[in-house]
């Protein structure tokens, strides 16, 4: 079929939403149910409504544009999330929303009449400012107490992100869909790594999606006098801390080859020039391809606490705030994704994920899968992330003719 997007329309919207917690050089902050990213929604709300399509916010917060099929046809979800990390980039999340709008917008105004409903859906809180995987949780019906009661954003944050959303926490999972109504979940995201723009490829098909975990760490040792206490009187929580990240980079690089574990946070305290740090809290997160390896890295960079705890006389707290499971894609959503790249001219590759998506959690109920575009450089999760508009395009095209090749089979 000769139908195309229009690129345009959608660079339009991609640089209206770009805008809407835009930080210097081109950046973006819309943290998860923060103002900015409550905009964003509301914006995405609005350019959906604009379109003629219906529109509907679940019990998780997830918003969505409706091109209604035939009465009681299954959904194809197309989408991605409009939350970003800190100071993140314009293209994580952001693209693949406003791409499938824009895909529901080409096959309403071409009047193709499809066996099912297309819905474009933009998740709640994917990249974990709260939970992680959030809303694609809830869909699924995965959403457990635990998340909740121990989120990797703290209680303080969640609870106070949901009322600032005007969410129900006890109702979060009537977000839940009947996996018998959803025909697939598609998703279109930049690689956000060096892969594809290294090879020359146009587009990736993924394969599957790494699993990963995350922990809350507290080193605790004893607060004190800067100009008093002695070096060797001390027990430095912050020496504790920066300890192990060192034994954390040793461990992965020497024992576990393709895995990645980082401490993207550390936070001492009381966070003075003149006070011995009492407590150093870190943040530990590792990834790997399977759940062996998964737990395999949770032993080892745990007993590694454990050891920095005693060399150091420091106490060890460790909570776990968040576990995210390895996912194979499926193969019939994968050809697809690479016959609709083929009819389109474009060059593919098929290649795992080392990024967490939403289609792991779609995953576990409908047939799912992950369309990238190259990442210039490989940048992501900082105002860096770029990615050449032609790539952008191409893969809002691929989305599209791969939603009509799994609506017309
Ligand atoms: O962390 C991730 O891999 C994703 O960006 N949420
Ligand atoms: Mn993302
Ligand atoms: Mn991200």
């Amino acid at each position: 079929m000769r139908i195309r997007v229009d690129a345009e329309r959608l660079r339009r919207d991609f640089d209206a939403l770009a805008a809407i917690g835009g930080t210097p050089a081109e950046g973006v902050e819309r943290i998860a149910l923060t103002p900015a990213h409550l905009e964003a929604r509301a914006w995405f709300l609005h350019r959906a409504a604009d379109a003629g399509l219906e529109t509907s916010v679940d019990a998780a917060g997830n918003h969505s544009a409706i091109l209604r099929g035939a009465p009681g046809a299954q959904t194809l979800l197309l989408g991605s999330h409009l939350d970003t990390v800190p100071n993140g980039g314009r293209y994580d999340g952001a693209l693949g929303v406003v791409a499938a709008l824009e895909v529901l917008r080409a096959v309403r105004e071409a009047r193709l009449e499809l066996p099912v409903t297309l819905e474009a859906i933009d998740f709640t809180d994917e990249e974990g400012a709260l939970v992680g995987l959030l809303g694609s949780f809830a869909v699924a019906g995965t959403l457990d107490a635990r998340m909740l009661a121990a989120p990797r954003g703290g209680r303080e944050a969640l609870v106070a992100g949901l009322a600032r959303a005007g969410l129900d926490e006890a109702r979060l999972a009537d977000a839940r869909r009947d996996p018998g109504s959803l025909m697939g979940y598609l998703e279109l995201h930049i690689e956000q790594g060096p892969v594809l723009e290294q090879g020359g490829f146009q587009i990736g098909v993924v394969a599957a999606i790494v699993g990963s975990r995350s922990f809350e760490l507290a080193f605790d040792g004893t607060a004190a006098h800067a100009g008093t206490t002695p070096m060797h009187a001390r027990r430095d929580a912050g020496l504790g801390a920066a300890t192990y990240v060192e034994r954390v980079y040793e461990t992965v690089t020497g024992e576990f080859g393709g895995c990645v574990a980082t401490v993207g946070r550390i936070e001492l305290e009381p966070g003075a020039f003149n006070v011995v740090p009492g407590r150093a809290r870190v943040s530990l997160e590792f990834r790997a391809g399977s759940n062996d390896e998964l737990e395999r890295l949770e032993r080892r960079l745990l007993d590694e606490a454990g050891a920095v705890a005693r060399e150091h006389s420091l106490g060890l707290d460790v909570r776990p705030v968040g576990r995210w499971q390895p996912t194979p894609l499926d193969a019939t959503v994968r050809v697809a994704i690479a016959g609709a790249a083929g009819r389109l001219g474009l060059s593919t590759l098929e290649l795992p994920s080392g990024a967490g998506h939403d289609a792991q959690a779609l995953a576990q109920v409908t047939p799912s899968g992950v369309i990238f575009v190259p990442s210039t450089g490989g940048l992501s999760h900082q105002p860096g992330e770029h990615t050449p508009w032609d790539d952008c395009v191409n893969g809002a095209n691929v989305l599209l003719h791969a939603a009509l090749e799994l609506a017309l089979r």
